[in-house]
């Protein structure tokens, strides 16, 4: 606190990101990285950018990049925006889309940043229960509102809407904005951005930081009728005009066009989840289904703070969330290599079996 402070400031609730640990041999299951490293061919395009080159601004419109996302979705290049993140498209999308009179409607249970975007830009937002098997009901969300917004697959439950339920949402909501935040889509859903053609309302956001193991290069996209990508636009040149550097941008476009890699790795992850919720059920966890890289489960009698800081002493982390209560038996657990969803599974035994 500081009488410096602008009033805006003094009423922020800043989003706590998962811990980045600094301990060196943990088995790290906590914020949803890819177990895999990149494409090799994004390495040598962000390698042949340390150049002398760096001295000028990147491109501000990220062209290249647009373009190659573009081609990899079938759409327009005019359709896609690309940001720091996908943080940051969200962000520039609830200031530039987002912000009516009326509320903007999420689910209780949900991905932590969008009320700290609805803080920070003073926008109106009203939770939707998720049901009791922790699934969206559209029919929640056909009231008058400012806008719509959630990740498909849900986070941090891991379920999905199917592509039919969105497609009804859209059609019972016209008048206001639809984000689907698919960050996890390419473990296991059917994009909608097969639907941007039909549906002036929708803007579908992504991010390479999961699917494409390129958390550490910061690029998300948005793609939309060009009138919502204008709008974003209109925000980032009021903000940052060159959110993206040139590594980013070139590590970023080698990684779209190597789609037979990050296809690749993504089945792996696929393949290790469906083995670790089998492996987990016979422990006699509950676990959500999931079309996402990370698992949501619950044992009946071990509480979920308990069984995080239990695993914790044996160098592995999950994340698990006090609030809201009705979460507060899960964890969130990341799906790792094998060896580490082996290692997971052998500690688990243990401190059940105490
Ligand atoms: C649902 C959801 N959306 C968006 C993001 C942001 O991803 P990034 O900013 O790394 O692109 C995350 C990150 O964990 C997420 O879980």
């Amino acid at each position: 606190m500081s009488r410096y402070w602008s009033a805006v400031v003094h009423g922020l609730t800043p989003y706590v990101p998962g811990e980045q640990p600094k301990l060196a041999g943990l088995i790290k299951l906590n914020t949803n990285e890819n177990p895999y490293g990149p494409s090799p061919r994004v390495l040598d395009a962000v390698r042949a950018e340390a150049a002398d080159t760096l001295r000028l601004y990147p491109d501000p419109g990220s062209d290249r990049l647009r373009a190659g996302i573009a081609a990899y979705h079938r759409v327009g290049a005019d359709q896609v925006f690309v940001g720091n993140g996908s943080d940051e498209v969200l962000g520039h999308a609830f200031m530039a889309l987002l912000k009516h009179e009326r509320p903007v409607l999420f689910p209780d249970i949900s991905y932590s940043f969008y009320p700290v975007y609805c803080g920070l830009y003073e926008i109106a937002a009203r939770t939707i229960p998720l049901s009791e098997s922790f699934e969206i009901r559209v029919d929640d969300y056909l009231e008058p509102n400012g806008g719509v917004i959630f990740p498909n697959p849900n986070a941090p439950t891991g379920r999905l809407l199917a592509r039919g339920e969105i497609e009804r949402l859209l059609a019972g909501n016209p008048d206001s904005v639809v984000l689907i935040d698919e960050a996890y889509i390419d473990f296991g859903g059917e994009s909608a951005v097969g639907l941007v053609a039909r549906y002036p309302q929708l803007l579908v956001t992504r991010t390479l930081s999961k699917s494409h193991a390129l958390a550490g290069l910061r690029v998300g996209y948005a793609i939309g009728q060009p009138h919502l990508i204008d709008a974003l636009n209109r925000v980032k040149d009021s903000f940052n005009s060159y959110p993206l550097d040139r590594f980013a941008q070139a590590g970023a476009l080698a990684s779209i066009e190597d789609h037979a890699y990050f296809e690749s790795i993504c089945a792996k992850v696929v393949a290790s989840r469906g083995r670790l919720v089998a492996a987990l059920a016979e422990l006699g966890f509950e676990v959500l289904p999931s079309a996402a890289n990370f698992i949501f489960t619950r044992h009946p009698v071990h509480d979920g703070a308990q069984l995080a800081a239990a695993l914790r002493e044996r160098s592995i982390i999950v994340r698990h969330f006090r609030n809201p209560a009705r979460i507060s038996a899960f964890l969130r657990i990341t799906i790792g290599t094998d060896a580490q969803c082996e290692a997971l599974l052998d500690a688990l035994k243990a401190i059940v079996a105490c």
